[in-house]
């Protein structure tokens, strides 16, 4: 028999549209790192902290929310880097509005200091917490936030 609070906590972490391009896409805003790079760095963290988790990058704003319905029970937590959905995806808004799960919004570049229609996130108010503009670092301390709120 397995004892539940002993076990790992999962988390689940999506990267949305275009964020496969990481490593050349405007590295001033993004930074250099690949997608593959900027994973081995969530990893590396996720082992410090005793997390177990997957990770996904999707160009389709269906999968994404397909995706969150998949691993609502799955995870204790989703991390999420909408991309550009995050400007005007009503249908992920309420997605991550419908499960229970706690999902937090993360972006690498500092949205608010861009051109005006990234400032408008419509997920932000159904997320639990919002990390952006430090690159890779802003998914790592998505990670630490789910470390204080799930132990505690
Ligand atoms: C982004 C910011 C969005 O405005 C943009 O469309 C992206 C990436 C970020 O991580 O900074 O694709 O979410």
């Amino acid at each position: 028999m397995t004892i539940k609070s002993n076990e790992k906590k999962k988390i689940f972490i999506v990267h949305g549209p275009n964020l496969n391009l990481l490593g050349t896409r405007d590295p001033e805003q993004y930074g250099t790192l690949t997608l593959d790079k900027v994973n081995t760095a969530i990893r590396k963290k996720a082992r410090e902290l005793d997390f177990e988790i997957r990770i996904i990058q999707t160009n389709h704003e269906g999968r994404i929310i397909d995706l969150l319905h998949r691993r609502r029970k799955w995870a204790d937590g989703i991390v999420i880097n909408p991309g550009a959905f995050t400007h005007y995806s009503y249908a992920i808004r309420d997605a991550i509005e419908s499960i229970q799960t706690p999902v937090v919004e993360v972006h690498l570049s500092n949205i608010y200091e861009r051109e005006e229609f990234r400032s408008m996130s419509v997920t932000k108010d159904v997320c639990a917490a919002q990390f952006y503009g430090k690159k890779v670092d802003s998914y790592l301390e998505a990670l630490e936030y789910f470390c204080n709120r799930l132990r505690g």
